[in-house]
């Protein structure tokens, strides 16, 4: 009774004040918060100020599979995110991982990260980000969970596809530009996985052993470059541990290296349950909780969220004085900086979804990543206008490459399969035919298979054999490595046969990693044409057909046996497990086929043209340089064939005598240069001090020793053209 009392005399004095109050009760002007024209950092701490203890945990955990909450009451909306890093993923269900069943979230697939490192193209990596930015705002994320850029450290990680190669300078180079185009659009870059994830054997707790020459000069430079040249807005924690801990919460990896050497100012968010424990997450750089129980790695009840780590324990704790409020104030910053660059960013574009152009897009990534391996005698290009027969082979001319692989995995408007793409660029003269050749399913006679196909293939003018990997389990797929670094399901007996059969053979792989090549000698022509999205196989035929000349040069070592590999041959992979320790420190790919003078298969950097390219002397403007200098180096390329094409020149440095050891030579530049028949162009590389640097774990500093050093330039890390000397001075 009391209660209604007070009730009515409230009501009846609120309509005594009249207008008045109502005006009184509105603020005079915009919150500082919701005025686009302040500063964010402005923004940021007024929204802060009206934010109760509740409302601030609540943005500190997922809310859903792929949200985190807002702050309804101000107007503050959710954080939404979605994979990456290949296209928008499609929706999933609020609190379970089957598809939503949405009519309308079909994307375009671009291709896997691999090729588009393979193009060597920083220009490309832009439209790449552009493009996929574009649709990622169009589905009104915020926050896409890519690009990776875990090095490539041996050829048997299921993840290396949706990785940009092994090197960490060409990785660099190649992230920058695809964040700046993400992030144009108001969407944020996430980029995974935030380090030492190069595996997925144990990933969810293998401890990483790693010394600090390779941790800075190997694992680490991607993503520095990320931060501090890219400006990306968030980073996604690891699953495994470094330290012995979980790098989701890790001291040394989010807040001394990232938030303190590289002053990132954006958002940890954790690897979907790769967060164990509150106070750690509290206290260790972690600033959204994502995916804990909901992940495979432990199933739980429904709707746990209030449940997570960052949850009500997180709450509980703050509330009792046992965590101090400046910790969760310091993450909620750090949310709200990221809302204020992204949906509550009023000048951000529209975007657009599933559009021609973007698969305009995807096909050029893919036409510019496919790598010519081997070309003997010139079997390619195949002129489409003459008639001829065709006989497609293998399962992967007609399988769907978007689909699987795990958490990359696509809903695609549409995915033109190789078999199409031949099709459509030789089916006007050519007689096609297509047989299987193998089977994924081991009940299927595959040696009857093999015979088939080596029948049709005698009957053949030329036998494209499309094979390689694909995106199950233990093959380029999440979650498992590969068990073998063959080829699977019998591809090599039946490359076999079918060389045999006819010696007009284009062995075309479709992998996301390096597959061993028992039949490298005997086979002519050998293709590399990566997982190409939307558009793969009327890129893949456009190169077989010479109406695109392939430009595309490996961003990782094949080596010819797995032993060759530096993590195999010190047995250091993949742990005990417990830990994994990197026994072969900074002499990853390369470095370690140049140290131990194994040759590769195909090296990093290779990959070959339908035309020829001259190179001229390496010319340096001076032969000496001090620390804070820079010296340039000057070459000409010719296009000496008589197509128009384009080549990667690559400069690599090698110091000739340190008081550290050293890998023989190690990428320091490249340049892609687009050559019409005859023309000739001046590439010009600067090398300054950074660029001869190593990381001294003594100091724990990068220093530049003085004393002389060589430039070397090349068509491939193998092919080296041209080289000159020069000398780093004292200050
Ligand atoms: C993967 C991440 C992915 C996340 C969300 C995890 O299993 O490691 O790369 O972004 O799931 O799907």
């Amino acid at each position: 009774m009391k209660h209604r009392l007070l009730s009515a005399t409230l009501l009846s004095l609120s309509l005594l004040g009249g207008l008045s109050a109502t005006y009184a009760a509105q603020p005079a002007h915009t919150p500082i918060y919701l005025d686009a024209n302040r500063p964010i950092e402005e923004r940021v701490e007024d929204a802060l100020s009206r934010m109760t203890l509740e409302e601030k945990v609540a943005m500190c955990h997922a809310q859903s599979k792929f949200s985190s909450a807002g702050v309804p009451r101000l107007g503050i909306p959710e954080i939404w995110m979605t994979d990456g890093p290949h296209g928008i993923r499609m929706e999933k269900l609020w609190d379970e991982w089957a598809d939503a069943q949405w009519s309308n979230d079909s994307c375009t697939a671009f291709p896997a990260l691999t090729c588009l490192a393979a193009t060597w193209n920083p220009t490309m990596a832009n439209t790449y980000g552009q493009a996929i930015g574009e649709e990622a705002r169009y589905r009104n994320k915020a926050v896409l969970l890519g690009p990776g850029v875990n090095i490539y450290r041996l050829p048997l990680n299921g993840r290396n596809f949706e990785y940009m190669g092994e090197d960490p300078f060409l990785a660099s180079k190649m992230v920058v530009p695809y964040i700046h185009g993400v992030q144009r659009n108001g969407v944020a870059t996430c980029v995974k996985h935030f380090a030492l994830n190069n595996q997925e054997i144990d990933r969810e707790f293998v401890n990483v052993i790693v010394d600090d020459r390779a941790l800075h000069e190997i694992y680490l430079p991607a993503f520095k470059a990320a931060v501090q040249e890219g400006g990306t807005w968030a980073i996604m924690g690891a699953y495994n541990r470094y330290k012995d801990q979980f790098c989701c919460h890790n001291q040394y990896l989010l807040n001394d290296i990232l938030k303190g050497d590289w002053a990132f100012d954006g958002v940890v968010i954790s690897d979907w349950g790769g967060t164990h424990n509150t106070q750690q997450a509290a206290y260790n750089g972690l600033d959204i909780e994502m995916g804990t129980w909901t992940d495979g790695l432990a199933w739980s009840w429904s709707n746990a969220y209030d449940k997570y780590f960052l949850a009500q324990p997180f709450l509980i704790q703050l509330k009792k004085g046992e965590i101090d409020e400046k910790v969760v104030d310091e993450k909620v910053r750090r949310i709200l900086r990221l809302t204020f660059r992204t949906t509550m960013n009023p000048h951000r574009p529209y975007g657009s979804f599933a559009t021609e152009e973007h698969a305009l897009t995807a096909r050029r990534i893919a036409q510019e990543g496919i790598v010519l391996l081997k070309n003997e005698g010139n079997l390619l290009p195949l002129d489409p206008k003459q008639p001829r027969k065709i006989l497609v082979v293998g399962e992967n001319a007609k399988q769907m490459m978007t689909s699987g692989g795990g958490s990359s995995e696509l809903k695609v408007k549409h995915e033109v399969l190789p078999w199409e793409g031949i099709q459509n660029y030789f089916g006007d003269q050519a007689q096609i035919s297509y047989e299987e050749g193998y089977s994924l399913n081991p009940a299927v006679n595959r040696h009857a298979l093999r015979q088939q196909a080596a029948e049709a293939a005698a009957q053949a003018d030329v036998v494209l054999f499309v094979g390689g990997l694909n995106k199950k389990d233990n093959q380029d797929c999440e979650a498992s490595d590969r068990r073998s670094y063959e080829l699977p399901y019998e591809q090599n007996e039946l490359i076999a046969a079918l060389r045999q059969a006819n010696p007009n053979l284009v062995v075309i792989l479709i992998s996301g990693n390096a597959v061993a090549m028992p039949w490298v000698d005997q086979v002519p022509t050998i293709v590399q044409a990566w997982y190409g999205g939307s558009e793969a196989g009327n890129a893949l035929a456009s190169i077989l057909a010479g109406e695109v000349n392939p430009s595309g040069k490996l961003p990782f070592t094949f080596p010819v046996r797995l032993e060759d590999n530096a993590a195999i041959a010190l047995e250091a992979y993949p742990g005990n497990g417990k830990d994994v320790e990197y026994k072969e420190g900074i002499f990853v790919g390369y470095r370690w086929h140049d140290r131990q003078k194994i040759e590769p298969l195909f090296c990093f950097g290779h990959g070959l043209s339908y035309t020829t390219f001259e190179y001229g002397p390496a010319r340096l403007n001076r032969r000496q340089m001090n620390p804070r200098d820079s010296i340039t180096l000057s070459v000409s390329v010719r296009n000496s064939g008589s197509r128009s094409g384009a080549e990667v020149v690559q400069l690599y440095l090698c110091d000739k005598k340190s008081s550290l050891p050293r890998p023989l030579k190690e990428l320091k530049g490249f340049r892609k240069v687009v050559l019409e028949p005859g023309e000739e162009q001046t590439v010009t590389f600067t090398i300054d001090a950074q660029a001869l640097s190593y990381y001294d774990d003594r100091q724990q500093t990068w220093v530049a020793e003085p004393g002389q050093f060589e430039a070397w330039v090349g068509a491939s890390s193998e092919d080296i053209r041209s080289r000159a000397s020069f000398e780093l001075t004292d200050e």
